[in-house]
């Protein structure tokens, strides 16, 4: 059997189908292929503009059949290409001739390896997930989570009525998204949640620290404090009645599984943890939920071999091209390898897979027409909008700092269960940002890192709650 196209897109994640659609638009007579796993594909809706880098979305799973008109599906399996020669074979033997073919295979989940108790080891790779998986969780007692990402972190705050272990490798929570002060500002948010919040007082504290203060806490913190750094106890934070009755997440830092052995008796789970200072700790478990992040995922051949990156990505270049002629590449399963924007990096998020996958549709339909286009500006800074703990998140720039060797200052302000701001600083600009909580800074801070503005001159009232920073700026 044999197909034919413009247009074959491979994977039906965010990034395929954003590709998919792009090229929807911009190339609307052209014939468009959607090749993927499975009839169930990833979409974006609610798209909502919070500022002009960032967009708060939501991911929707969808039926191929409901996807915009233009574009036919298969669904099957990529096996092999040949991009000297323009066509692609599945695992059902269709070959399918292209003239521009996309790779959007995403990545596949860094599953815990262990023999013979796989079915209670559990792998998720979104938030979608999550609902399935209190449906499996109905009748167990003890879960143990893995990995300290977005999803380990929603996990932990949605997992009610069972004991949850949260095993991560770092001195403290969410260690993918934030840093320590905001993980103990969700911390103690998640203590109180359900309390009688309006009488408490509410307290704002800002702090300035240099880079070398930063890490001499953290150095701190690795010889065993409970919640983080120290310095954070110098807010008003650390108060509170943490050890409210409400079962929180027993969270084991630094520390990672040694050896699982399943019981006989019920096939509990009877696992080995270990912790930095090589101490060991044994607990038990009738699940384990193991959220540690993805690899590409290239299960399949090609005539030339595509140039993959370090992680293990396929490298592409502003237009998202990899090095095989008219293949392209978007999404997690591609390694950026351009010269990226001073204020811009890549990490794996669905706002990139959107971001890359729309590009890469655009890049190939500009191709095709014989036009020129320009690498899309979301790519001069980075952006994400996110939710934690019940609390909106805004990451902008180098917001930890990523990047910026020791040469930064940190700027918090942090209002116990309202916000937490942190502004990165180098020589008196603006860097990078962490919002958390409804702040209204986003497109200041867009603005403030884009033009570099100075903001020596205004020292630490840039955080004064007191002083409205965007009318600083107006
Ligand atoms: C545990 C976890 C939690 C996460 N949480 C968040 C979060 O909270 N927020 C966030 O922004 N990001 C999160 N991410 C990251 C986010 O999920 C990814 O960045 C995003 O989904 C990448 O989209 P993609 O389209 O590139 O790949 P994917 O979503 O992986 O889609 C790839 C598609 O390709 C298909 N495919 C693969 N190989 C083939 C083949 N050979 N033939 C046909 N089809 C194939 C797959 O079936 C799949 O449909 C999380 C990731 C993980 C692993
Ligand atoms: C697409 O096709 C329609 C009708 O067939 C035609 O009017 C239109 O000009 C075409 N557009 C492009 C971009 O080729
Ligand atoms: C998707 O829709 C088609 C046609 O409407 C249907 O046959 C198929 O079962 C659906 N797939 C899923 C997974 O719901
Ligand atoms: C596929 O590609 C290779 C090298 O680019 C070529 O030599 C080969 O003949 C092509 N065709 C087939 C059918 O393998
Ligand atoms: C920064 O640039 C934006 C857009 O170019 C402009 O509207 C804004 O006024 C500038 N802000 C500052 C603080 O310079």
């Amino acid at each position: 059997m044999s197909r034919e196209c413009t247009f074959l897109v491979v994977g039906g994640g965010i990034a395929g189908v954003s590709c998919a659609e792009a090229l929807a638009i911009c190339a609307s007579n052209a014939s468009i292929l959607l090749l993927t796993e499975s009839s169930i594909v990833k979409s974006v809706t609610n798209l909502v503009p919070v500022a002009r880098y960032l967009h708060k979305f939501d991911v929707r799973e969808t039926n191929v059949t409901d996807l915009s008109a233009g574009i036919t599906t298969i669904v099957d399996q990529l096996e092999h290409i040949n991009s000297s020669e323009h066509w692609a074979r599945t695992k059902t033997g269709i070959i399918i001739k292209y003239r521009y073919i996309c790779l959007c295979t995403g990545g596949a989940p860094k599953l815990f390896n262990a023999a013979k108790c796989e079915e209670r080891i559990i792998g998720i790779r979104d938030t979608d997930s999550v609902l399935e998986l209190q449906r499996r969780l109905a009748s167990a007692k003890d879960v143990l989570i893995l990995g300290n990402g977005g999803i380990a972190s929603e996990l932990a705050h949605e997992l009610h009525d069972v004991n949850v272990h949260w095993v991560i490798k770092d001195a403290h929570i969410s260690a993918t998204f934030v840093d320590p002060g905001a993980a103990e500002f969700f911390q103690l948010a998640k203590s109180e949640t359900g309390e009688e919040l309006g009488a408490a007082a509410v307290t704002t504290a800002i702090k300035r620290m240099r880079y070398s203060e930063e890490e001499q806490l953290q150095q701190q913190s690795k010889r065993g404090a409970a919640l983080g750094p120290d310095w954070h106890r110098n807010f008003d934070l650390a108060g509170g009645d943490a050890a409210s009755s409400r079962r929180l997440p027993k969270v084991y830092y630094k520390s990672h599984i040694k050896h699982i052995e399943q019981l006989p008796i019920d096939g509990t789970l009877q696992v080995t943890l270990k912790h930095e200072d090589d101490s060991q700790e044994q607990l038990n478990c009738d699940f384990i939920v193991s959220a540690t992040g993805v690899q590409p995922r290239l299960d399949f051949t090609t005539d030339v071999p595509l140039q993959l990156a370090e992680d293990g990505g396929i490298n592409v270049d502003e237009m998202m091209r990899s090095n095989l002629c008219d293949v392209y590449a978007a999404g997690d399963v591609c390694t950026s390898a351009w010269d990226p924007a001073q204020h811009w990096f890549q990490m794996r998020l669905w706002t990139q897979a959107r971001q890359m996958g729309a590009m890469a549709g655009r890049s190939m339909a500009a191709q095709f027409e014989g036009e020129t286009v320009y690498q899309d500006f979301c790519f001069e800074l980075f952006g994400h909008v996110t939710q934690l703990f019940g609390f909106p998140v805004v990451l902008l720039g180098r917001f930890n700092g990523q990047g910026l060797g020791r040469d930064y200052e940190l700027l918090v302000r942090c209002t116990r269960n309202k916000e937490y701001i942190k502004f990165v600083l180098q020589q008196g600009r603006l860097r990078g940002a962490i919002l958390i909580g409804d702040t209204d800074l986003a497109e200041t801070c867009e603005n403030l890192i884009l033009n570099g503005t100075d903001l020596e001159p205004y020292g630490d009232d840039i955080l004064n709650p007191n002083i409205d920073i965007e009318d600083y700026f107006d």
